[in-house]
């Protein structure tokens, strides 16, 4: 291969994505929730619990950025859907692996979007006696919401109804490990 090819694009320097926040954008707002949670979590008893998979790297930044003594597990579920339409139903595909009885939990979500996988989620954690839940979503799609009453308690960003991709947010399985977050332009090319 000559010196003067032209340059192949990558997964990251796709030309079908627009950056809608950069790696260091992020990572300064995460800096900025991790704190907020520092001082709001001082003296507790905190478990951070991540929705796989879409959380698993911000939530890998936060918990990083929290200067706590925390504890970390997982939750994974799938929402019933109807058609395309989300019904609100969940199946818990893998459950905590300890109990949050009296514990004051953080919830880490990706992106809330109409808000009933979450909502569902809240019901069945808040029947299980933690002294506190929250949640901590990196964005906030508040448009297509369906669940007005769900409380975003951390947020990262507030995005317009476009569907973005990277930083644990995919399509389609593709896309997770993207640095920053971006919009697919054409949503029919690869
Ligand atoms: P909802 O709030 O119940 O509608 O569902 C939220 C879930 O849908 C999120 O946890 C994501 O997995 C997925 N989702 C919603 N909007 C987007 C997007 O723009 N990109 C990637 N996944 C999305
Ligand atoms: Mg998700």
């Amino acid at each position: 291969m000559s010196a003067s090819s032209v340059q192949k694009t990558t997964e990251f320097t796709n030309t079908n994505l627009e950056i809608l926040y950069s790696a260091e954008q992020i990572a300064a707002r995460v800096r900025e929730l991790g704190a907020q949670i520092a001082r709001d979590y001082a003296e507790k008893d905190l478990i951070v619990i991540g929705v796989l998979k879409g959380s698993c790297i911000f939530m890998a930044d936060l918990i990083r950025a929290t200067d706590l003594p925390l504890a970390i597990d997982f939750m994974s579920v799938s929402s019933y859907k109807d058609g395309t339409k989300s019904t609100g139903d969940v199946e818990i595909l893998k459950d905590l692996s300890q109990p949050i009885r009296g514990k004051d939990v953080i919830v880490v979500e990706d992106i809330v979007d109409t808000g009933l996988t979450l909502f569902r989620l809240m019901e069945i954690l808040g029947s299980r006696g933690a002294n506190s839940i929250k949640i901590a979503s990196l964005l906030d799609k508040p448009e297509p919401r369906i669940k007005k009453e769900l409380k975003i308690d951390y947020c990262g960003f507030q995005i317009p109804n476009k569907f973005v991709v990277g930083y644990g947010l995919d399509v389609a399985g593709r896309y997770r490990n993207l640095p920053f977050i971006g919009v697919v332009v054409n949503p029919t090319m690869a």
